[in-house]
């Protein structure tokens, strides 16, 4: 057994933090809370504290990266060096890297980017606190990032993932299940079209296992898709 690793993951089927197998942390997000940014959002999810960017449409810099026939999206994940227990050295690695390429993946689908060639939309992640989940939390905070700055977008993207502890499959680990559990399946989707533009896993999980994972990371995405809309609602009107 490691250091800091539970005993047991669920009691009484109740998780370490209270909740049930099926239930997401609490997740609060806002629209539009930095005022020179074109588009941002905010959004706490259980302990992740996330702060996404958007701007553009911009003239692209290095301009050889332009391209005639669309724009480029470009998305930025950073850690704070304060965001996690044991100081992160600050600046690019390659977690980073990885993470914003899988974000900038998991965007691009309904980014109406034909509409803006020679340009760039870009979008930077900040991660003040971690928690785990931070690339779910990012992707839900950056489309709302994208559609507060008014980029026109098929929908909004929301990401939610699950996992197995204990030998359940549960929603929405936070950072002890994450740490010490067997599997983390982060996914996110286009609910308008029920298409997945996020999946990655972590661990081992059985093809069963994997389908009932997939279908309740799916719901969970759901679930931070109406969150979504509320906070542009909020911050917007309309029905
Ligand atoms: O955050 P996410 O689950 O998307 O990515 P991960 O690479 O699976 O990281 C899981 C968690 O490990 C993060 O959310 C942080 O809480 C933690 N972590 C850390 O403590 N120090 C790092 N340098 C990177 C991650």
């Amino acid at each position: 057994m490691k250091v800091g690793e539970p005993e047991k993951f669920i009691v009484k089927g109740k998780r370490l933090d209270g909740r049930k197998l099926d239930e997401l942390r609490e997740i609060k997000i806002e629209a539009g809370i930095l005022k020179r940014a074109d588009g941002s959002a905010y959004v706490e999810w259980g302990g992740n504290k996330v702060m996404a960017a958007c701007y553009g449409p911009r003239e692209v810099h290095p301009r050889h990266l332009a391209r005639s026939d669309k724009a480029i999206l470009r998305c930025t994940y950073n850690m704070a060096p304060f965001s996690v227990s044991d100081r992160k050295r600050p600046g690019p690695d390659r977690r980073s890297r990885e993470i914003s390429k899988v974000t900038r993946e998991a965007l691009e689908p309904v980014v109406f980017t034909n509409l803006f060639p020679r340009t760039a939309i870009d979008v930077f992640i900040e991660v003040l606190q971690a928690n785990a989940g931070t690339r779910c939390t990012g992707i839900a905070a950056a489309s709302v990032a994208l559609a507060d700055a008014g980029i026109p977008m098929r929908d909004l993207v929301p990401s939610c993932a699950a996992g197995k502890v204990g030998g359940e499959i549960v929603l929405d680990l936070f950072d002890v299940e994450d740490n010490f559990g067997e599997a983390d399946l982060p996914v996110a989707m286009i609910p308008r079209k029920n298409e997945i533009t996020l999946l990655q896993m972590d661990g081992n999980l059985t093809q069963e296992e994997f389908e009932k994972a997939l279908k309740l990371a799916m719901e969970g995405c759901i679930k931070v898709y109406e969150l979504q809309k509320e906070a542009l609602r909020r911050k917007y009107g309309g029905a």
